[in-house]
């Protein structure tokens, strides 16, 4: 059993000041029924918590972290820049050099504004839709996590799916008024629903799902969505906070050969710092303030820190063989557990884009956040405490993905595959 009364002073010393302890409730390990962690450094594939116990991370910063901890030459960049000035609210040289990498390297990218959170990207992102069509319904599914924006709290996928209320309290009803969730890949109840409105202003998805676990769009759903959105004026805003630059340097819009009007980054596009972006066609983003009505703005927009941290790592991602670098030590990791689902027909189902995956205990796939009545969420936590007791660290969660990075070792990718397997044959 892992020792950790460290950690365990630290976190009920935090309860008094801070709400369950934590800056953000899934860090909580509500699900998993063990004492949260509490971190003190990380390194490559590595963390350490603060009494000193070594974990290999999957969780990597829920995604954030292409290039695993402290990378050095991230680091660099990040101390360079901190010694001539962390924020200055004014322009600056390397946000226009980020922007330009950015839009030259996505497609239906023509412009880019950066802000400091997921959650500011798709509420920015909204807000312009709404904006520009003048419409006001915003479509979005169930499952869905767009950030804890009001009005797009609703079937929210991980972090809310623990909460009893549909939706987060303190959320007015009229909040909502413009909203509504439709099942993932259910393309013709989708489809027909687009078909009866004349009010809607956007589509917003995941377009690989990553906050029910990851469950991908069906080609079919994706291209109808595109199909129908441009018959009808409709934006359709792809939230890549978490595939962008992960399933691909040019994230899931290349993978399904689609191009929607908008995109929100996060995560990655900050190397590991608070950034993130949307953007889009330029006739849409020209809607934005000074040049257009449609007000957005930020303090930390376009951070200095965060800018040199994001170009540094984007710059890595660029390298050629990157991605099937990365994709190899993922096959590593995961070839030989689903050679051993198969094998043994286990009740598992292995969900996997790339580089991030989710376990579900579950006899079906997962495809949609109403399939989730089939996981066994026991077992889950049972393999989730069978591991951290083991030193690997997944996402504490059923319904989150995991990450392999660049940083992930040979050494420790063999460990945990080898414990996983471990586990699963003994089921
Ligand atoms: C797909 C997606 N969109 C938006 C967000 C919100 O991002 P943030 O937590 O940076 O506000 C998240 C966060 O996990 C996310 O996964």
């Amino acid at each position: 059993m892992t020792v950790r009364t460290k950690s365990e002073k630290v976190y009920i010393a935090s309860c008094c000041v801070i709400p369950g302890g934590v800056n953000s409730p899934v860090r909580s390990f509500k699900e998993v029924g063990i004492l949260p962690m509490v971190v003190k450094s990380g390194k490559g594939d590595t963390i350490w918590d603060v009494d000193g116990n070594p974990f290999i991370d999957y969780c990597m910063s829920w995604g954030a972290l292409m290039l695993g901890h402290a990378e050095d030459s991230v680091v660099e960049k990040v101390i360079e820049q901190m010694k001539n000035g962390s924020s200055f609210g004014i322009t600056t040289e390397i946000e226009g050099m980020f922007a330009e990498k950015i839009t030259s390297l996505i497609s239906g990218m023509d412009k880019i504004r950066f802000v400091s959170s997921g959650t500011e990207a798709t509420m920015s992102a909204i807000r312009l839709a709404r904006g520009f069509t003048g419409k006001n319904t915003i479509l979005k599914f169930n499952g869905n996590y767009h950030g804890h924006v009001d009005s797009l709290l609703v079937q929210a996928g991980s972090g809310v799916a623990l909460l009893s209320q549909a939706s987060s309290m303190g959320v007015p009803q009229d909040a909502l008024r413009h909203t509504v969730s439709l099942p993932y890949n259910n393309v013709e109840l989708v489809r027909s629903f687009i078909q009866s409105r004349e009010d809607i202003a956007a589509v917003l998805l995941e377009p690989v799902a990553a906050n029910m676990g990851v469950v991908p769009a069906t080609q079919q759903f994706i291209d109808m969505l595109r199909e129908e959105t441009e018959k009808r004026g409709i934006l359709l805003i792809f939230d890549e906070v978490i595939t962008g630059f992960r399933v691909g340097l040019k994230g899931a819009s290349e993978l399904y050969g689609v191009v929607p009007d908008l995109f929100c980054f996060g995560k990655i596009i900050g190397g590991g710092l608070p950034a993130a972006a949307f953007g889009g066609r330029a006739d849409i983003m020209n809607h934005l303030a000074p040049l257009g009505g449609v007000y957005q703005a930020g303090t930390l927009s376009g951070n200095p820190l965060a800018m040199q941290a994001g170009y540094e790592t984007i710059s890595h991602l660029e390298r050629p063989g990157f991605y099937e670098a990365l994709n190899k030590k993922a096959d590593l990791l995961l070839g030989p557990i689903q050679d051993l689902i198969t094998d043994r027909s286990l009740p598992i189902q292995l969900q996997r884009v790339g580089s991030m995956f989710t376990l579900f205990f579950s006899p079906v796939p997962i495809t949609c956040k109403e399939d989730s009545v089939h996981v066994d969420v026991a077992k889950f936590t049972e393999f989730f405490q069978y591991l951290f007791h083991e030193g690997i660290y997944m996402a504490p969660s059923q319904y989150e993905a995991n990450f392999v990075s660049m940083a992930h070792t040979v050494d420790h990718l063999v460990k945990t595959r080898d414990r996983i397997l471990k586990f699963l044959s003994a089921l």
